[in-house]
């Protein structure tokens, strides 16, 4: 079996199509949607992400703002910032980029931005509501697998779904979603015994474990739907490529659908910090 390609960069487009008269109408409102953008220190990859951002709020008709900081900034001067965005009305949506250089409190920072404009979905009050089914803003990158689904009706009930990666970022809030949908959810990481032996059960395998090629063709069950999250860049000596967690060539002869990197669950996390920075303007998740 050859596996169809699960299409992110497509449904990213049409839903980013479908965002645009919400955009308007909250704009002829008075209530552009706005996003700002926090970013410490010189990471390349954030700087690349943060980019990306940007640009797509722009592209959307989305207000936003990049606020940068060198990674000796005082993390008070940043809690200072979010302070002021938090009551700033032009503001909906505030993300600080991760990870923070190390002098930062990763957790206290993130507490200080309003639950209500945490469109990241990282505040404990929004990871909770999460966890307790009652979801408000969802994490990007697994809001984004969870379209994903939807759009290509894939049935979660009763399935038996294996993650590998236990990060706040994705791998937890993945699992509450998976959770939540009514499927029976492992969570793994890359140093569980036997792997293979939990992810060659997974009807869905969600492989989010940032290690290039990790998941090969003897851990995936056949006909299994492989999800994809790793963004990982081969050394210059392998070709300096962009290429995925799963070793795409030989998964895909056995999976029955499949994402791509690049082209898959990438496009889909930036077009939902837009969803939630739409959802946010139009009050959708304000208590
Ligand atoms: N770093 C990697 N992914 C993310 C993300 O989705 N949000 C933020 N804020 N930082 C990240």
């Amino acid at each position: 079996m050859t596996a169809a390609i699960l299409d992110g960069k497509a449904l990213a487009e049409e839903l980013r199509t479908s965002f645009r008269p919400r955009v308007e109408a909250l704009t002829a409102q008075g209530r552009r949607p706005g996003l700002a953008v926090i970013l410490a220190g010189d990471d390349p990859a954030s700087e690349v992400y943060v980019r990306n951002k940007v640009a797509a709020c722009e592209s959307a008709g989305i207000f936003s703002q990049k606020i940068t900081y060198p990674k000796d900034t005082a993390p008070e001067t940043v809690l200072a910032k979010i302070a002021e965005l938090n009551a700033d009305p032009r503001i909906h949506g505030i993300l600080v980029q991760l990870p923070l250089p190390d002098a930062f409190d990763e957790k206290a920072i993130l507490a200080t931005i309003a639950p209500e404009k945490d469109v990241d979905g990282f505040h404990a009050e929004n990871l909770g509501a999460l966890a307790q089914g009652i979801p408000r803003f969802i994490p990007c990158t697994p809001y984004g697998v969870m379209k994903m689904f939807e759009a290509h009706q894939i049935s979660l009930t009763g399935k038996e779904a294996v993650i590998i990666g236990r990060s706040n970022i994705v791998g937890k809030p993945m699992a509450l979603l998976l959770i939540n949908a009514g499927a029976t959810v492992t969570v793994c990481n890359s140093k569980t015994r036997d792997l293979a032996a939990h992810t060659r059960r997974a009807d869905i395998l969600v492989a989010a474990v940032g290690k290039p090629r990790f998941v090969t063709n003897d851990m995936v069950k056949p006909g299994a739907v492989v999800i994809d999250v790793g963004i990982n860049r081969l050394p210059p000596e392998a070709g300096g490529k962009l290429c995925g967690d799963v070793d795409f060539e030989a998964v895909k002869e056995i999976a029955s659908l499949i994402t791509p990197v690049p082209g898959g669950v990438g496009p889909m996390t930036i077009t939902m910090l837009l969803a939630n920075t739409i959802e946010s303007a139009e009050g959708k998740h304000t208590p």
